[in-house]
C-alpha cells in the first residue's frame, strides 16, 4: 500500500473531498456566511446565531443591509422587536409566505440567537 493510504481511502482524495465540500458550501446562495470569517467579541447567543443566520444573508445582506427594496435590513435593529416579528411570522400573526416558511422551523432559542446577532450588527450609516 503506497504511504498516506488507508483502508483505500487516501488521504489526498480526502483532502480532495473536503476542499469540494468547502467550495460548494461557499458557492451555495444560502451558505454565504460560512465565507465570513467569524466576528470577534460577539456574545455566546450573537455567536451562536451567526452560524444560523446564513439562510438569512441571501436575502438580508451579509452585514445584514438588504440589497432588495422591499427586503428589510436587520442590522443594528431592536433584539426585542427581532424576537417578536419572527414569532409572529411563526406563529401566522403577521401574514408573509417568506418570512412564515423561514420562521415556521425557529425554536424560541433560535429566535433569540438570530436577533442577537443581527442587533449585534453595525446599523447602516448613511
Ligand atoms: C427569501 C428571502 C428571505 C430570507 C431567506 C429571509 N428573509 Fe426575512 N424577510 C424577507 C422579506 C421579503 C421580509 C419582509 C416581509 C414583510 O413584508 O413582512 C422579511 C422580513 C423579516 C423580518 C422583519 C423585519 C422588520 O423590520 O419588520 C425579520 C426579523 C426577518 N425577516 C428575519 C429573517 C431571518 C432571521 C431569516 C433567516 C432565518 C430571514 N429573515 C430569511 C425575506 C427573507
Amino acid at each position: 500500500m503506497p504511504p498516506g493510504e488507508a483502508g483505500g481511502l487516501s488521504i489526498q482524495s480526502a483532502r480532495e473531498r473536503w476542499v469540494k465540500r468547502t467550495v460548494i458550501s461557499c458557492l451555495v446562495g444560502t451558505a454565504i456566511a460560512a465565507c465570513v470569517p467569524p466576528q470577534d467579541g460577539l456574545a455566546a447567543d450573537a455567536r451562536a446565531g451567526q452560524q444560523k443566520a446564513s439562510i438569512c444573508m441571501s436575502c438580508h445582506g451579509v452585514d445584514g443591509i438588504s440589497g432588495t427594496p422591499l427586503v428589510p435590513n436587520l442590522a443594528g435593529q431592536k433584539e426585542a422587536y427581532l424576537i417578536k416579528a419572527l414569532k409572529d411570522y411563526r406563529e401566522g400573526r403577521r401574514d408573509n409566505a417568506i418570512m412564515r416558511s423561514m420562521a415556521s422551523d425557529l425554536s424560541d432559542g433560535d429566535i433569540a440567537d438570530l436577533a442577537a446577532f443581527f442587533a449585534d450588527m453595525p446599523r447602516k450609516t448613511k
